[in-house]
């Protein structure tokens, strides 16, 4: 695995493995990488000949009062498990590489952006937009992985990369997650131990939205089902759960239009002082006849 640090050095590097006929796989992430960035690591290592890890913790996406300078960080780490995981090229750029002049311009993804994650970090998607523009710019034609953990997100990068035509292929894959059921992610760090037994309720609670969906329940006896699950944790303080469409995720009253089809549940709490959010699918049952 090479080291990059510069936009220069990547583009020239990745243009002349493609003149070669080398396939590039592309897993943009903040570092502090963990199982969940290493099985998209390995899905692009599967698909690809060349497959670039960025770590780029992104100042543009993290509101004034958000955990920008508290974000793990251990790049020793990092290099262990993406090599490990097949990573080819680490490219470590630091902030003046990607920012040299303050950013003028920005993308923002108008529908997909604006619930849920939108409505509690009004700026935060336009950041992740814009890095994301970005990386797909420096690191040319691709496929990049992106985890469903962070399920607006890929909606997000999806819309984006549709509307700006880029020639990137987004792909998302499953949610890896501890054995209590806590999706895995790099802000579990600053889970104590009583936080730690208390997260995986936020699971435990999207999970019993699924299984009254499974049931027969209306998106609304689904979304009492889950804030029941997490009303009975006291460390766990709620900001939304809620069963979407998985395209528009516009939040559902009605399963009629669903019938026999995939819906998602979403959800997002404070567990002490980290922000958790997590998701999974469901099926709504086909009407009976
Ligand atoms: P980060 O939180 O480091 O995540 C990088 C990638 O790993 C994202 O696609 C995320 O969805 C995925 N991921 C995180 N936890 C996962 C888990 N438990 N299972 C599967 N995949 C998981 O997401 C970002 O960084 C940034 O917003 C970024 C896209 C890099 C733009 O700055």
């Amino acid at each position: 695995m090479i080291e990059l640090t510069t936009v220069a050095e990547l583009r020239a590097h990745l243009d002349a493995a493609r003149a070669r006929g080398r396939s590039v796989g592309f897993v943009p992430t903040m570092g502090y990488l963990h199982e969940g960035h290493a099985s998209l690591v390995r899905a692009a290592a599967r698909d690809a000949d060349d497959v670039v890890v960025s770590i780029f913790v992104n100042p543009l996406q993290f509101a004034p009062h958000e955990d920008l300078d508290a974000y793990p960080r251990d790049l020793d780490r990092d290099r262990q498990l993406a090599a490990d995981a097949g990573a080819t090229v680490l490219f470590v750029p630091g902030v003046e590489e990607m920012y040299p002049e303050p950013v003028a311009t920005t993308v923002s993804v108008a529908g997909v952006s604006a619930p849920l994650e939108g409505e509690s970090r009004p700026t935060h998607f336009a950041g992740v937009a814009t890095v994301v523009a970005k990386l797909f710019n420096i690191v040319g034609p691709c496929r990049a992985y992106f985890g469903e953990k962070d399920f607006q997100q890929v909606a997000v990068v999806r819309r984006m990369a549709a509307d700006l035509s880029f020639p990137v292929e987004v792909v998302a894959e499953p949610t890896v997650r501890e054995d209590d059921g806590l999706a895995m992610s790099s802000r579990n760090a600053y889970l104590d131990d009583a936080h730690r037994t208390a997260a995986p309720a936020l699971h435990r609670a999207l999970a019993a939205g699924a299984e009254a969906i499974a049931g027969g329940s209306s998106p609304d006896e689904a979304r009492a089902a889950m804030h029941a699950v997490l009303a009975a944790e006291p460390l766990a303080e709620v900001d939304y759960l809620d069963v979407v469409d998985p395209t528009s995720l516009e939040s559902l009253q009605s399963f009629e239009a669903h019938r026999g089809r995939a819906v998602r549940l979403v959800g997002a709490a404070r567990i002490g002082q980290p922000r958790l959010i997590d998701n999974i699918g469901a099926t709504v049952p086909a009407a009976a006849d």
